[in-house]
């Protein structure tokens, strides 16, 4: 019987989704899109309804929804949103459809998922317009793709999951940066999904979580899954990590990632490259997990990775309290590279990938558009 990979409800991951696609109760409704407010966690539990693709765009853009995976399930549930409230005339349908498509892309830049999404659902909305689909159809085949690729990348994660369990050992304590759990992606997270399913297998590892700063996913997002599924979990400040690996407190390193260039080099949450250079000096292997749909063939090296500027005020103050002097200067990467030659080995759906990554990468690739 083939293993079920849809959202756990046994407790792992406390059975919730980041998004889900909630059809229609009756003929007169549309349909909406359920997006958990990850601005409001882990204090709140919260939920918002998008009954329109901007909506859902601007749930991306403020991050009520985020991390790789599930960013690019959301866009392109808010395509299948505009398809549901596009006009039925055929040039207008499109003409509507592309300008959420093209709006949606604009969300975030970083994270390859979303423009690896959207691409999907474009691609998918010309096969219709080239065979004359009318809206209707169009409507149903948009919705059943971007449900697929929801199932799919919750497949993934369990394949990841899988493959990762065999890098870790009971008793290990694991350094993990950002939030890369169940509420990143479709299911079971990537970074996370190897310490759930090592979990759920009684192999008892120690998560330590960096809190993350400035956004604090470590804190707020990590740290809650970790808690909802019983894991043993320790939260710390991002600069203590080589204090604990100094200690011998941490053994392995597991992140995830917004985009892996051809070469290896990867984009993930700011930190992460300072994270995987302490690895490096106490001998500590870094472990990148990640879908193929976050790998970026097209981009030769991490240094054409674009990389997200957001809002300085989120640095110059902590959850809304100034902790800076007024106009004080700041900067804010979202994001940052880190070179490929730190990073031990890469966990895709498809396995355990280590250097050179050039080659391991375009086969694992292929491998999955050979499907
Ligand atoms: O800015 P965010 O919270 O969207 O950044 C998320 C990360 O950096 C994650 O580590 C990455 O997207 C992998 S999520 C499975």
């Amino acid at each position: 019987m083939a293993e079920d990979t849809s959202v756990p409800s046994d407790g792992l991951t406390a059975g919730y989704a980041a998004v889900v696609w909630n059809s229609p109760a009756g003929p007169a409704d549309l349909p909406n899109v359920a997006i958990l407010d990850q601005t409001r966690l882990p204090h709140v539990v919260d939920v918002v309804v998008a009954r329109s693709w901007k909506t859902v765009a601007s749930a991306i853009r403020t991050m009520q929804v985020r991390g790789a995976p599930a960013i690019g399930i959301a866009a392109a549930m808010g395509v299948a949103l505009a398809a549901h409230e596009a006009p039925d005339d055929s040039s207008r349908f499109h003409a509507f459809v592309e300008d959420a498509c093209a709006d949606l892309a604009t969300t975030r830049p970083t994270a390859v998922n979303l423009f690896w999404a959207i691409g999907r659902m474009r691609r998918c909305l010309s096969a219709l317009r080239a065979r004359s689909a009318g809206a209707d159809e169009c409507r149903r085949v948009v919705e059943a793709e971007a449900l697929s690729i929801s199932r799919e990348d919750a497949a993934s994660c369990h394949a990841i999951g899988t493959h990762g369990m065999s890098l870790f050992s009971a008793g290990d304590g694991v350094l993990t940066h950002c939030n890369a759990g169940a509420l990143a992606t479709g299911a079971w997270g990537t970074a996370l999904a190897p310490i759930f399913l090592s979990h759920r297998a009684g192999v008892r590892l120690h998560v330590f979580v960096d809190e993350t700063r400035p956004f604090l996913q470590g804190a707020r997002l990590t740290a809650w899954e970790l808690m909802e599924a019983g894991i043993d979990s320790t939260l710390i400040t991002d600069s203590m990590a080589a204090h604990f690996m100094g200690q011998g407190a941490i053994q392995k390193v597991i992140v995830g990632a917004d985009r892996i260039a051809a070469n290896g080099d990867v984009a993930n949450k700011i930190g992460t490259y300072g994270v995987a250079i302490i690895a490096r000096e106490h001998g500590i292997p870094v472990y990148v997990a990640a879908p193929t749909s976050t790998v970026d063939l097209s981009l030769a090296s991490g240094r054409e990775i674009p990389i997200e500027m957001r809002d300085p005020a989120e640095v110059t103050s902590f959850r809304g309290h100034p902790v800076a002097p007024t106009g004080m200067h700041a900067l804010h990467p979202a994001f940052d590279v880190t070179p490929a030659k730190y990073v031990t080995a890469i966990i895709t759906e498809v396995g355990v990938h280590y250097p050179p990554f050039g080659p391991a990468l375009a086969s694992a690739v292929a491998s999955t558009q050979a499907r």
